[in-house]
């Protein structure tokens, strides 16, 4: 099991109040899946894969990552087993603007250490990959937002990670550059990546294999969501029909007293 999360909880301290925002969160992820998150704004998706990725800690619950025990490492510990073991993928892509795209795809490898012939080779190698051999010189500003987002995932998989973390990979892109975003998803996928994609995109979230929601800080089925949602919206029926009963009942009300008047 790469990602095995028990009883997850998450709250922030706003003020004097405390505000639960992740609530009993259970998830595991295997070697070789593909999942995707969706969920309204504001349910705590980017919160769940902060912690996740290793950029956040929960307030209680348990969290293996890859059989390790989050709980018992120290901060140097977390970043290093962040950059060896994860990959993110961001909605704006985070690359730097001054460095030229096969220098973007090396930093993670600079970062472990690796030496300069070598990072070339893996960094090129990782830009072929993603359908960018012939734009490895160029800038992040000479480059379309499709293939900015490509440098991105080139990156991420530069250092073989574990897993590959993207929050909205294509909410920045146009349909076209975001169905080669989620083409190159699938090939990766099928090579063995495990990705885990949050999205509020249907069409998109359809490109994994398994889909669960995050809403108001639980994680359920999508099946339970759409109970949840259809049971809401027959309560919203309800309430608005008794409106309307409520405002035809004055209207007639209202008739009788002009006609008495
Ligand atoms: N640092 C913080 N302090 C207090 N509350 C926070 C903090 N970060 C997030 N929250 C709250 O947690 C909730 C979830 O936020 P989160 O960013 O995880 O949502 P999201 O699902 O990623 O939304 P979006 O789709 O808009 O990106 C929000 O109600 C937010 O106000
Ligand atoms: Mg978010």
């Amino acid at each position: 099991m790469i990602l095995d999360l028990k009883g997850i909880y998450k709250n922030y301290q706003a003020g004097d109040m405390e505000v639960p925002v992740l609530k009993n969160i259970d998830l595991q992820v295997k070697e070789g899946d593909y999942l995707s998150i969706m969920g309204p704004s504001g349910s705590g998706k980017s919160t769940l894969m902060n912690i996740i990725g290793l950029l956040d800690k929960p307030t209680s619950g348990t969290y293996l990552f890859d059989g390790i025990n989050i709980a018992d490492q120290n901060d140097h510990s977390l970043s290093s087993i962040r950059n060896k073991g994860i990959g993110f993928v961001f909605q704006n892509f985070n690359l730097m603007p001054r460095e030229t795209a096969l220098a973007n795809v090396e930093l993670p490898l600079l970062y472990a250490g690796v030496k300069k012939r070598k990072r070339r080779e893996i960094a090129t190698a990782a830009l072929e990959k993603v359908g960018l051999a012939d734009r490895m010189k160029f800038y992040p500003t000479q480059l379309s937002g499709g293939q900015k987002q490509r440098v991105a995932i080139a990156r991420a998989i530069v250092n073989t990670p574990k897993i590959l973390l993207a929050d909205e990979p294509t909410g920045a892109l146009d349909s076209r550059s975001g169905d080669q975003v989620m083409e190159l998803f699938s090939t990766l996928n099928s090579e063995g990546v495990t990705i885990v994609m949050i999205t509020h995109e249907k069409s998109v979230a359809d490109c994994a294999d398994k889909i669960v929601v995050i809403y108001d800080g639980e994680l359920m089925s999508l099946g339970e969501y759409n109970e949840r949602g259809q049971a809401q919206r027959s309560r919203q029926a309800n309430t608005a029909s008794a409106k309307k009963l409520t405002l035809e009942k004055t209207e007639t009300q209202q008739q009788g007293g002009n006609d008495n008047g």
